[in-house]
């Protein structure tokens, strides 16, 4: 059945940085070990606020510096965190040599521009499409997500 695979695809509004927080720590509680999150979206449409709200839910605390130019950034948290920004990959393949499928087996990944390596991410991914004309997201995702991204939007509301 076709229209069962995008069956769950939740919206929800953010309205401000305290709804983004909000979402991001729903997220974050629900996150372990293999787990990818891809945030799409336009410049500026919040992608690495996102990804900062995930970070700090999971108890980081300091700078998070984009990863516009080093691609990939690593916290050591109870549990690890990369965050990746793909907008520079030159081709697709590179990927590969950022050490993703590592990060992967010791924690989970933020990926913002996940449509420049697309074939090399998990279909199990958590996908958040960011909005900024409203400033809103659309939930979606495979694995264990569609199960879980219902209580993830009644708890960022
Ligand atoms: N829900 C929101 N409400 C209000 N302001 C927001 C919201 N989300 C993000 N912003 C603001 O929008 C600006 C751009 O956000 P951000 O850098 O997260 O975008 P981005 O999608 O990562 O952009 P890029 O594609 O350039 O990496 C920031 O100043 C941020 O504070
Ligand atoms: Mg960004």
């Amino acid at each position: 059945m076709q229209a069962a695979i995008h069956a769950t695809q939740m919206p929800i509004g953010l309205p401000d940085l305290a709804a983004v927080g909000r979402l991001g720590a729903a997220i974050a509680r629900r996150l372990t070990v293999g787990d990818a999150v891809l945030l799409k979206g336009d410049l500026g449409a919040g992608k690495t606020t996102l990804a900062r709200a995930i970070l700090l839910a999971l108890g980081h605390e300091g700078e998070t510096p984009s990863p516009t130019f080093t691609l990939l950034q690593s916290y050591a948290l109870k549990l690890p965190v990369a965050h990746l920004d793909l907008y520079r990959l030159k081709q697709p393949g590179e990927i590969e040599e950022l050490g993703l499928d590592d990060a992967l087996n010791e924690g989970a990944a933020l990926i913002e521009w996940p449509e420049q390596a697309e074939d090399y991410l998990p279909d199990d991914a958590l996908t958040v499409a960011l909005g900024a004309e409203p400033r809103m997201a659309v939930l979606s995702g495979g694995g264990r997500w569609p199960t879980l991204i219902p209580g993830i939007v009644q708890e960022a509301a």
